[in-house]
């Protein structure tokens, strides 16, 4: 039987999960760039889900991206599929609104997440990263991803919202499970799994909102609660969904891009021994490690009109498929696009194509992972990878379930 790389190229649908069994379908995304370059997945696997156009080249990502009049972020949503969190609930949070909307909400917020605002945060991120890593001090073998890189960023989103750090592992799984779209360990119900996470995130996001109202401090969670725009205050629905989204992309986000970044470095051991020899270097590799394993694989956006792209006709109310998974490795834009550099740093779309949507988290995270990567290869410079773990089996995140690890001697 034709494996899915070799069949005929109309033949292919994204949406068919066994194609997402090892992570992203980099083999398939290489056919999907030269051959069709502009694709229609059918998603006939989602009872009732229409099917979509997938956009695979880093320039026409780009194009999609910044053209927010032909392609809208509120006339759908902006996940592959509708029935998982539905369109209104999207709608509700500015990352599912368009402009002038979009914008106003944006503004709120991006004074707090500009570079230099964030690098105020830089001490305390670094201590928390610190903390982190003396936990796991004495111990042999650990995971990464749920013993170091969980419990660090969500601190991080904890302290910065005001949250409480009983509850930051709570918010961490309902984020990794709420956006893991397909896989069915994390969402086994499918679309009802994720509706129910949705739910919870509401639940819990409104007993947040509230205390605050009552309490007011300075931290994001005031700002939303208290923020004004040319005079209005944001609406309860904004407020909650706004505080849902936040916290629920900065954790999972961040705790993708640094374990996959680990078991890259673990799995190439003289791409490590750069960073050991040259920390100055790691900015540079947490570009690379964005660029190679973004974490999301895609967006999307709606078509609000006929749109001729690269010949293909799109029609007025198509979903279209961003995949940064694809984009970030186009032989056009990268030379030997599936090799790890951790010197190339590279301009990539991990964080969005450009437009109104660029991600506000960009700076935060950012410097979330060098903190991390500076301490955790000082801390344990001879780590090694206990296994090859498994990748999360999803349409949205892209991350290894586990990073097991023998830790080695500290070295500090
Ligand atoms: C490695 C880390 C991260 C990656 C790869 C990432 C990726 C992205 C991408 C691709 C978008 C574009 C969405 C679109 O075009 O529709 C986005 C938007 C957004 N991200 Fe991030 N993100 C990361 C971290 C964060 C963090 C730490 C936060 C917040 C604390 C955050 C908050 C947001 C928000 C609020 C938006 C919506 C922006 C808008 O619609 O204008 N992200 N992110």
């Amino acid at each position: 039987m034709a494996t899915a790389v070799d069949r005929p190229i109309d033949q292919i649908d994204l949406g068919e999960m066994s194609l997402w069994a090892n992570g992203p379908p980099h083999a398939l995304f290489d056919r999907l760039r030269a051959e069709a370059p502009i694709h229609w997945s059918p998603m006939a696997d989602w009872d009732g889900e229409p099917g979509f156009w997938s956009i695979t080249r880093a320039d026409d990502v780009h194009t999609v991206s910044r053209d927010w009049e032909a392609f809208s972020s509120e006339k759908g949503g902006v996940l592959i599929t509708d029935l998982a969190t539905p369109v209104e609930v999207q709608n509700a949070t500015f990352i599912g609104m368009d402009p002038p909307r979009h914008d106003r909400i944006k503004a709120l917020f991006q004074r707090a997440f500009t570079p230099n605002r964030i690098a105020e945060h830089e001490q305390t991120i670094r201590q928390i990263t610190v903390e982190g890593l003396d936990r796991l001090e004495g111990r042999d073998e650990l995971d990464l991803a749920t013993e170091l890189a969980q419990p660090v960023v969500g601190r991080v989103i904890g302290t910065l919202f005001g949250l409480p750090a009983e509850d930051d592992a709570a918010w961490a799984e309902l984020a990794t499970r709420g956006f893991a779209i397909g896989d069915e360990e994390l969402q086994p119900g499918g679309n009802e799994s994720a509706q129910e996470i949705i739910g919870e995130v509401f639940t819990r996001a409104s007993a947040v909102v509230a205390e605050r109202r009552a309490n007011p401090t300075d931290d994001l969670t005031s700002l939303l609660v208290h923020g004004e725009i040319d005079g209005d205050s944001l609406t309860d629905d904004e407020i909650v969904f706004g505080f849902g989204l936040l916290v629920a992309a900065g954790n999972d986000s961040t705790k993708s891009t640094f374990t996959n970044g680990m078991l890259a470095l673990l799995n190439e051991p003289e791409q490590r021994q750069k960073l050991l020899d040259d920390p100055s270097l790691i900015p540079a590799a947490v570009e690379e490690f964005l660029r190679m394993y973004p974490a999301f694989a895609h967006f999307r956006r709606t078509a609000t009109r006929d749109y001729q792209l690269r010949g293909t006709t799109i029609r007025k109310g198509d979903k279209v498929v961003m995949w940064y998974t694809a984009s970030n490795r186009d032989p056009e834009a990268f030379e030997c696009p599936h090799m790890l550099d951790v010197e190339r740093n590279a301009e990539h779309q991990a964080f969005g194509g450009g437009g109104r949507h660029f991600c506000l988290g960009t700076a935060l995270a950012r410097l979330e992972l060098k903190l991390l990567f500076e301490e955790t290869l000082a801390r344990f410079p001879q780590m090694e990878l206990v296994e090859q773990p498994e990748s999360v089996r999803s349409l949205f995140i892209n991350q290894p379930r586990a990073v097991p690890v023998k830790l080695g001697p500290s070295a500090g």
